[in-house]
């Protein structure tokens, strides 16, 4: 079985063909910004996207990407230059524990993909389902304002 991810194709072994897409990610394939929060689709901290759609990878059986595209935390920044939701996240010093914030980033970047200039309440909405113990929330918000209108 392969992969589309961040643009590159990736061959899933055999032994792994059962695996959530979050495990298979992670290891073997290396890409650990993606993290195992509650495992229950619940958190939001394994938050990829697939086809574009905000996706929980925790739950969702390797096998089901088969064939689309998957973006990672790692599939945001060209080279050294960080995508501008990452340079957001940075000027707005978002992060605390970061544990969450792969995921935050990335239903952020969902968000701003169908609604370039989401309302406070969108964002909230949007990412509401995301879990954040160390009470970020009102940055992520700040940091999502500072790119909206932007491409992304
Ligand atoms: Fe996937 Fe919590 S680890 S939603
Ligand atoms: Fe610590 Fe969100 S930054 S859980």
């Amino acid at each position: 079985m392969e992969l589309k991810i961040n643009g590159q194709p990736m061959a899933v072994p055999p032994e792994r063909r059962q695996d959530s897409l979050l495990q298979v990610l992670r290891e073997p394939l290396g890409l650990a910004g993606a993290k195992l929060g509650c495992g229950a689709g619940q958190c939001g901290a394994c938050t990829v996207l697939v086809d574009g759609e905000a996706t929980r990878s925790c739950l969702l059986p390797v096998a089901a990407v088969s064939g689309r595209e998957v973006t990672t935390i790692e599939g945001l920044a060209q080279g050294s230059t960080l995508h501008p939701l990452q340079r957001a996240w940075l000027d707005e010093a978002v992060a605390q524990c970061g544990y969450c914030q792969a995921g935050q980033i990335m239903g952020a970047l969902a968000l701003l993909r169908i609604k370039a200039r989401p309302s406070d309440a969108e964002i909230d909405e949007a990412l509401s389902a995301h879990l954040c113990r160390c009470g970020t929330q009102k940055r992520i918000r700040r940091a999502v304002r500072r790119v909206a209108g932007s491409a992304v």
